[in-house]
């Protein structure tokens, strides 16, 4: 997470879609270039071109695009009244232009489109400062839970698992 580059300096040139089939390897690319930052914890990609078809099979992928291609996205999944959050990932060199952001809100308005009542997310223990991050954006810590059990981990992991309600009651 770099906070050197001008805020919102990228972010305006960028358009936001949903991800068709054509976008599986890129977007394969660009989420193992962010998650780069897990390898400290994690052995080996982030994710190959076959688990993002999974994961469209289950919900969408939203994508920042600019004229040099993909450079950010977000998954999301309608769960009930829930709507699950996860893969946010920013091109390594548009970190810190305001992308991230763009893309939460994004997500968060297709999950209140959806009539979603909250929206969940998880993050892995050793990523100090993402806490920090989502509950600047409005997300607040709900507990804990174990690691997925085939995820070859580095160093003892569990999830941090956040929360942001959209409606009352
Ligand atoms: C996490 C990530 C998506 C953030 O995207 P980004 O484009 O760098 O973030 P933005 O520039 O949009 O920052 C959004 C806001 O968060 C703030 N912020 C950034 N890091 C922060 C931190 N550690 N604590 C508190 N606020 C933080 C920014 O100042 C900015 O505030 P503002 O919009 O009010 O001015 C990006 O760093 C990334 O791809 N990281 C690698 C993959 C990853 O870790 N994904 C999350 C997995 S759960």
């Amino acid at each position: 997470m770099s906070a050197s580059a001008s805020p919102g300096a990228e972010a305006k040139n960028i358009s936001l879609r949903f991800a068709q089939s054509v976008d599986v390897e890129p977007l394969a690319r660009l989420i193992n270039a962010a998650f780069i930052e897990e390898q400290p914890f994690i052995e080996g990609d982030r994710i190959d071109p076959r688990g993002v078809r999974a994961y469209m099979e289950k919900g969408k992928f939203l994508v920042a695009e600019d004229s040099p291609g993909l450079a950010g996205c977000v998954y999301v999944e309608l769960r009930g009244e829930r709507g699950y959050l996860g893969l946010l990932g920013v091109e390594p060199r548009r970190q810190g232009t305001g992308l991230g952001r763009k893309l939460m809100e994004a997500a968060e308005n297709y999950f209140r489109a959806a009539h979603c009542r909250a929206i969940d997310l998880r993050i892995i223990s050793p990523r100090r400062p993402l806490p920090a991050f989502y509950a600047h954006l409005g997300y607040t810590e709900t507990g804990t839970a174990p690691f997925a059990p085939d995820v070859p981990v580095k160093v003892p992991c569990h999830y941090v698992l956040m929360s942001k309600q959209l409606h009352d009651g």
